[in-house]
């Protein structure tokens, strides 16, 4: 294991003293985002950067110049830019699980073969060997010559998997679907067996194939689901009488029909799944950084690897990005910068995501584990406590449904809550309301929020409409609620992928200035011990008197009222 290196202590920098002084000074001054504008004409071209085709305001955040400069300060301060440069090189800045954090490698181009050495391996060819075997798979699936036990072409795939074994594939199906698709995914991931029974409900298992996807293969759920799905998929041919239940009826329906993703081949194997029909990624990857690995299988089954290949590009421009643009210009370091200012000295508890894309509707349930399993941590990557408050807690849901729901707390409420607004100019599916373009519609409530949030309304302005006195307040707007505007020309797979990276460096940046490891997830382990020392409690009176006092009481009513 490689020596730790301490984090530096952010709190103790004099560009972290700066910055709490300048934000004491901005709140003196009653800091109003209406004249920064007023009294900066370059406001909003200092502020808005390209990143690829996606354009991001950040001009409606509580910033000035100076702000900025100082952010910038902070995160050279930190070693943002070494630490990036490790992490995008392969060291091991995983302490805790003493790995390399490679994600960035997956989406390098194959010409870059040899170029990422990394404990002995040649990163890029490994990766590029494994899509391209993905690739060979889902052609033969997507085309038919793939066969089901008894010689039909499958329609449908079962995707087993939890965490960052599903969240990244749904999200990305979902976001995708204005494409064609070459078969359906379900995609089963709680172990509560509604989920299961719900998803494979009318489907035929002749024509059906389960992808079951665990990094480790370990995992309790989805070892749970896979088993329960091959009992499923298994007497159902049997009762069809497509396979006689024999041993080797039943192999060959398991080769036919069951594929896995793992980084664990050998625990692959012994679940029964054929090797052949089994596609590695690394530890090097963590789970919530993997959809664009192995994990990703089900989408490129969907949608072909063309469309995987536009993903993965979009992932790497912002690699690339990221890794050559000056802090000062750097809009991905910026944002998570922001992020840090909003946390540390405007004690903002959470960060909203509202997508104005329907398609997106998995994206805020994506980001929580991104972000919240890497950042929600107190003690840093070398072991020591943490010295700030870390890690956002992100939400979120599509506009504008979310307007007619939590919007209010937003506007009005005494929560500061920083929101990331993602909108596309051009829309899949074009549709006029008599002369009007409702696509428009839905990029004006985008602008019109944003636009409310910033600028408020004021008391005199409410008063113009002749609202009764006493009835002002309630309908004055503050303003000088933050927002960024990330806006892009069409959801396409590309722009999806740099959507993506760009929060996956987001991330990076605030665990960096938090000194924390943002890759490992120790903090899930405790409740997965727990569940399987009380799954005995129900039947046996011992582990339930080992339980605590509140937990055995549960368990006491679970057993009363059970059927
Ligand atoms: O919940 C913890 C976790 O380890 C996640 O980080 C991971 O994405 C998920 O479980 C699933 O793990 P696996 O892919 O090993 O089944």
């Amino acid at each position: 294991m490689a020596e730790v290196v301490a984090p530096i202590d952010v709190t103790h920098t004099s560009e972290w003293t700066a910055l709490r002084d300048h934000h004491e000074r901005l709140q003196t001054r009653e800091f109003s985002l209406k004249q920064c504008f007023s009294t900066d004409p370059q406001r909003v071209r200092k502020l808005s950067f390209d990143l690829g085709e996606l354009h991001i305001d950040l001009s409606k955040n509580l910033v000035t110049d100076e702000t900025v400069k100082l952010l910038v300060a902070l995160g050279r301060a930190v070693g943002i830019e070494p630490r990036r440069d490790a992490m995008f090189s392969g060291a091991h800045i995983n302490t805790t699980e003493d790995r390399a954090v490679l994600h960035t490698a997956l989406r390098r181009p194959a010409s870059d073969a040899g170029a990422l050495i990394v404990d002995g391996q040649d990163c890029v060819a490994d990766v590029h060997e494994v899509l391209d075997r993905m690739y060979a798979f889902a052609n033969d699936v997507r085309s038919g010559v793939w066969k089901g036990v008894t010689g039909r072409a499958i329609t449908d795939v079962v995707s087993i998997g939890i965490g960052g074994s599903d969240l990244g594939p749904v999200m990305v199906y979902e976001a995708l679907g204005a494409l064609p698709r070459a078969v359906r995914v379900h995609y089963v991931s709680n172990i509560d067996p509604n989920d299961m029974s719900e998803k494979v409900k009318g489907l035929d298992p002749e024509t059906t194939l389960v992808v079951v996807v665990s990094k480790t293969f370990t995992t309790l759920e989805t070892m749970t689901n896979a088993r329960e799905v091959r009992t499923w998929l298994l007497g159902g041919l049997t009762s069809q009488g497509a396979i006689d239940g024999g041993d080797e009826s039943v192999a060959k329906a398991i080769a036919s029909h069951f594929v896995a993703v793992s980084t664990n081949l050998k625990l692959v194997e012994e679940f029964g799944i054929d090797p052949q029909n089994a596609f590695g990624f690394w530890s090097w990857v963590g789970g919530r950084y993997s959809v664009d690995a192995a994990v990703g299988l089900s989408v490129i089954l969907a949608y072909g690897p063309e469309v995987f290949d536009e993903l993965l590009a979009g992932f790497h421009e912002v690699d690339t990005y990221f890794c050559e643009t000056p802090l000062e210009q750097n809009v991905v370091a910026l944002m998570g910068l922001m992020n840090v200012w909003y946390a540390n000295f405007w004690g903002a508890e959470s960060h909203a995501v509202l997508p104005y894309n329907q398609y997106l509707h998995r994206f805020p349930a994506y980001l929580q584990q991104l972000t919240m399993e890497s950042n929600g941590k107190s003690t840093r990557w070398d072991g020591t406590a943490v010295t700030t408050k870390t890690g956002e807690i992100f939400w979120g849901e599509a506009g504008t449904n979310g307007q007619h729901s939590f919007y209010q707390l937003i506007h009005q409420g005494t929560h500061l809550i920083p929101a990331d607004f993602i909108a596309f100019a051009n829309t899949a599916n074009p549709n006029r309301d008599g002369e009007q373009d409702v696509h428009e519609l839905l990029l004006a409530n985008f602008l019109a929020q944003t636009k409310a949030l910033a600028f408020g309304k004021t008391a005199e302005e409410v008063r113009a409409e002749g609202t009764a006195e006493w009835m002002v307040p309630a309908r004055v707007f503050e303003g000088n609620r933050p927002t960024t505007s990330i806006f892009g020309d069409e959801l396409n797979a590309h722009a999806l992928g740099m959507l993506v990276a760009l929060y996956e460096h987001i991330t990076f940046v605030e665990g960096t200035v938090w000194g924390i490891d943002s890759f490992d997830q120790w903090g899930v382990e405790l409740g997965k011990q727990l569940a399987k020392q009380i799954t005995p409690a129900f039947h046996d009176d011992e582990a339930l008197s080992a339980q605590d006092e509140s937990t055995r009481a549960l368990i006491a009513f679970y057993r009363k009222v059970r059927r």
